[in-house]
């Protein structure tokens, strides 16, 4: 395990994805280059998905068009083969298939059983893999401790879906606490069972914070040895498909985190703080991220 913590930012994809007023195009993509001159290596900049589901995105190719090709890991969500095409004729070398533990939730955010998406998942990756070589694929697999419709979900599912994952051939897992109920014990309990099946080098935790407990979960997580983990510049997001659900934890809040641990990230909390300061604006907010409001007032610009 490395010992620096690596930030996978998805504000302008789940940070935007359920948000009801349309950010302008430009404005997205100064938010991507902003993050990325900030220090952040990978971004999930968008997705092709339907744009009757997630009219919000539905400028996937034009951002891809507008975002600095060369500033690192761009990656884009696929959920179906419509998907995948599109991504491919964009130059899309970087794709996030998602997933879930529980079927509710798959049935309501992609249309399939979590059976079917794993067989379709098993063509993606296959014709990704032929068209796009040098190509990465991550996925996601959500609800791993509760779904909004189907209740409490065993850490052993969460575990048996990331091993088809990993056998067909997916380079990394991104574990998705979606609705942000968990306590550190219990993604704890998560990770034993992940751990009987994937090394932690392959693994990401994704941890929405509706109740303020994210923070608490990765760095129980970082003990644990994990180094990877998504956020979303000031804390924007929520998904359209799990009710009630906050924004991911605040991508601030984890670089004041690590870099008090001293297990430092490698970016700017000030430059992230400062960047989704337009897109909040566009949607008529101000920030409330707890780490981006420190750093903006101790540097006068709150
Ligand atoms: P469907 O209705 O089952 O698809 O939707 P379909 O194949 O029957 O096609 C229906 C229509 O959609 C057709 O158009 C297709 O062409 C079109 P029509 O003939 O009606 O004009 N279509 C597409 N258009 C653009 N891009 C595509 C695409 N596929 C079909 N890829 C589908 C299936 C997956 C498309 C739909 O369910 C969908 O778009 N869902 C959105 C899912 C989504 O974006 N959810 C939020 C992201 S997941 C998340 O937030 C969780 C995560 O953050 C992790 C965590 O927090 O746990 C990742
Ligand atoms: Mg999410």
């Amino acid at each position: 395990m490395t010992d620096k913590i690596t930030l996978v930012e998805v504000g302008p994809r789940d940070g935007l994805q359920n948000e009801k007023i349309q950010v302008q195009t430009h404005i997205k993509a100064n938010f991507v280059n902003q993050l990325s001159q900030a220090g952040l290596g990978e971004i999930e900049v968008t997705s092709f998905v339907s744009p009757k589901w997630v009219p919000q995105l539905a400028d996937a190719a034009e951002l891809l068009e507008l975002v600095e090709k060369s500033a690192g890991t761009h990656w884009v969500l696929v959920p179906n083969a419509n998907g995948l095409d599109l991504a491919l004729a964009n130059s899309v070398s970087h794709i996030a298939l998602f997933t879930a533990a529980s079927s509710g939730f798959t049935q309501k955010n992609i249309n399939m059983s979590v059976e079917e998406s794993l067989v379709s998942f098993r063509d993606l990756v296959r014709v990704f893999r032929e068209k796009c070589p040098q190509g990465r694929v991550r996925s996601y697999v959500s609800t791993i401790v509760e779904c909004p419709f189907s209740g409490s979900v065993r850490p052993s599912d969460v575990a048996s879906v990331v091993r088809e994952l990993l056998e067909m051939g997916v380079d990394e897992v991104s574990l998705g606490e979606t609705i942000g109920v968990a306590t550190p014990q219990e993604l704890l309990a998560v990770a034993e069972e992940v751990e009987k099946v994937a090394p932690k080098e392959k693994l990401a935790w994704h941890l929405h914070d509706t109740r303020g407990t994210a923070v608490a979960g990765v760095y129980e997580l970082i003990k644990r040895g994990y180094r990877k983990f998504d956020s979303s510049a000031g804390g924007l997001g929520g998904c359209p498909y799990a009710p009630g659900a906050g924004g991911n934890v605040a991508t601030e809040d984890l670089i004041y985190l690590t870099d008090r641990l001293g297990i430092p990230s490698g970016v700017s909390l000030l430059e992230v703080a400062q960047a989704s300061l337009p897109v909040l604006e566009s949607l008529g907010r101000r920030p409330t991220a707890k780490s981006q409001l420190a750093v903006l007032a101790a540097c006068n610009l709150i």
